[in-house]
């Protein structure tokens, strides 16, 4: 499976900071944002990534992971000019996905949650058209909602709608089989300019081949859209990160456990971040006597 993070738009709902910067590089705590979508790909089981972003934003996510070989993974980098829609991944990105299957992540969502890993790579394994992620919110007229029946498959799908049919929302992570590359061809711009995610989605639907799994309650699906949001998800972080002691959505540990790179390598990474916490902690994840605990 093909990963693929959009990392595009113009972040307006949170200037004035994001005038000189990209959203999705914006601190969340202690990491850039989208450190948290690409460590949902690498433990999905990932490694051949494509990071789209503006012409303006992609040489700072150049600069954030090169080639993405210290981590063990392949990356490489397109641009998508102006915002003409999430589905346009598709289009941009079908070089990278070539024959297999591909998941995508917008770049600017959050999730934390027990058992995460496991969920990722049965879902991966299983694929069969498409599967969203769904999670219950109190304000589902601001995202994709979906139904479904008791067998998981995705029964009603609305994009913002005024009057929800359910609380489930659609998150911003999708698993596709390869059909998704001549959907995404044939849908056209909706009235609002777009090539909308849910018309892609809409497509599995009719077909009777999208399931849809929940995210349950212990689950954390966190927004970055404000800048409320955007320092409540910071706050989430510290507070879960402080108690515990382990760190959330740390790529070098991500490696490490999942076996793209060795003791030595995660070492090495954390010599380079330096004299930070966040430096300490990749570092004592690479000692010999750190014990690895599996990633659920
Ligand atoms: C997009 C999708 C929507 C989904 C949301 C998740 O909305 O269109 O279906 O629920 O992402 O973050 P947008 O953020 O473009 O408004």
């Amino acid at each position: 499976m093909k990963g693929i993070v959009l990392a595009g738009g113009s972040g307006t709902r949170l200037n004035p900071i994001t005038v000189g910067v990209s959203k999705q590089l914006l601190p969340v705590y202690d990491k850039p944002m989208i450190y948290y979508p690409m460590s949902v790909l690498m433990l999905a089981g990932i490694q051949d990534i494509l990071i789209i972003s503006t012409p303006r934003d992609l040489p700072g996510f150049r600069r954030l992971f090169g080639d993405g070989s210290s981590l063990g993974l392949s990356i490489s980098y397109a641009e998508q000019a102006s915002p003409r829609g999430i589905a346009e991944a598709f289009l941009i990105g079908g070089d990278h996905v070539g024959t297999d299957s591909v998941a995508l992540v917008l770049g600017d969502n959050i999730f934390h949650g027990p058992g995460f890993a496991r969920l990722l790579q049965r879902n991966a394994r299983a694929l069969h058209g498409c599967v969203l992620f769904g999670y219950e919110v109190t304000d589902p007229h601001r995202y994709g909602i979906g139904e479904v029946d008791e067998l998981g498959r995705l029964i009603s799908l609305e994009e913002k709608p005024k009057r929800p049919r359910s609380n489930r929302a659609v998150t911003g992570l999708y698993f596709y089989d390869n059909d998704v590359l001549d959907i995404a061809r044939d849908i056209r711009p909706s009235p609002r300019g777009e090539l909308e995610i849910t018309d892609v989605n809409r497509v599995y639907l009719e077909r009777g081949a999208a399931r849809m799994v929940d995210l349950g309650r212990g689950f954390a699906w966190l927004d970055t859209g404000t800048h409320d949001a955007l320092l409540t998800a910071g706050q989430y972080i510290q507070t879960l990160e402080h108690r515990q002691g382990v760190r959330i959505a740390c790529l070098e540990e991500v490696a490490l456990r999942m076996g793209y790179i060795d003791r030595e390598a995660c070492w090495e990474l954390g010599q380079g971040i330096g004299n930070t916490r966040y430096g300490q902690y990749v570092r004592q994840m690479a000692a010999p006597r750190a014990l690895l605990r599996a990633i659920d």
